[in-house]
């Protein structure tokens, strides 16, 4: 039984063979193949936080295979009247054949996993988002081909979603620069397990010079709102416009998880311009998680 708690959870091998495989479900959707691997099967899915895409695309994915999805809120479950993980972990995995989890501390997935008998997903905690990096490296691959030897460029903080790109570069063998303000920087643990492929350069400009994608995310995430106006004048030179894109190589992509505030983090010219690759990226989700799926439950 494999859990899905981290990009590193997978190989270099099985995330190049799982992105793949993501290319080949989204033809085979798209060509109307009906494919039902999971019937019967049941995904919990655990929110402490919000969620557009993540609910969707594993609801969807779900049905797609021919199973069914559940969403379980905090609001409504026993979990948010303080029944212990360990307990709702044992319980929920007693019925349910997979268990994603979107939640705040990454301990409290690790502990979830541990007394969860079937394959436990991160939907994202504050420290890493693998599910996004499935979906973003599968809209690089169709996009531009292998990403080996490009180079990305991480602007704004140094969150849950750099983390995760940290964890891909290392993988797929890329170079991750990462510009963010001095006191953002990614948490050291990341830095020391992927230093052979990332560099830290405070300079916006220089970080995106020659990149390949260029990616950025909120400056403000789910459980930082108090801290918003400080974020907005602390990252205000982070703000990836026309101007950052333009000393990037001229065929560079631009990313971004969403859900994205046009004005801050990103101009809405960038956004909804010709370098953006960001539905693509969205729709991913669903595929690169029903390979995920796939992968995890299917022998
Ligand atoms: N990108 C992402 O995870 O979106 P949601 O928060 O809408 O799930
Ligand atoms: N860094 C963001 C990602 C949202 C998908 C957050 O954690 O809120």
């Amino acid at each position: 039984m494999r859990h899905f708690l981290t990009l590193t959870d997978l190989s270099s091998a099985e995330f190049k063979q799982l992105l793949q495989r993501a290319i080949e479900l989204k033809r085979m959707q798209k060509a109307g193949e009906i494919y039902e691997p999971l019937k019967n099967r049941v995904l919990a899915m655990v929110f402490e936080k919000s969620s557009t895409r993540t609910r969707v695309s594993f609801e969807t994915g779900m049905v797609q295979f021919g199973g069914h999805a559940l969403f379980l809120s905090p609001r409504d479950t026993q979990l948010g009247r303080g029944e212990p993980i360990e307990d709702s972990a044992r319980v929920l995995s007693s019925m349910a054949d997979c268990i994603m989890v979107r939640t705040f501390e990454h301990s409290k997935i690790e502990l979830f996993a541990q007394y969860s008998s079937v394959p436990v997903i991160n939907g994202l905690t504050d420290d890493v988002h693998p599910c996004q990096l499935l979906a973003d490296m599968q809209a690089y691959i169709e996009s531009r081909g292998d990403i080996a030897g490009k180079t990305v460029t991480w602007v704004g903080d140094g969150n849950n979603m750099c983390h995760s790109y940290m964890h891909a570069a290392k993988l797929l063998d890329f170079k991750l620069n990462i510009t963010c303000p001095e006191n953002y920087t990614p948490a050291q643990s990341f830095i020391d397990e992927t230093s052979s492929h990332i560099e830290i350069i405070h300079d916006p400009v220089a970080a995106c010079t020659g990149s390949d994608l260029i990616v950025t995310d909120v400056w403000a995430s789910m459980g930082q709102e108090e801290e918003q106006l400080s974020r907005e004048k602390d990252f205000a030179p982070y703000q990836v416009n026309a101007g950052l894109m333009q000393v990037a190589n001229p065929d560079a992509l631009f990313m971004h998880c969403l859900p994205a505030h046009r004005g801050e983090e990103v101009t809405a010219d960038v956004i909804d311009g010709e370098h953006s690759v960001v539905w693509d990226e969205a729709e991913n989700r669903l595929h690169a998680q029903k390979a995920l799926l796939e992968f995890l439950l299917v022998e």
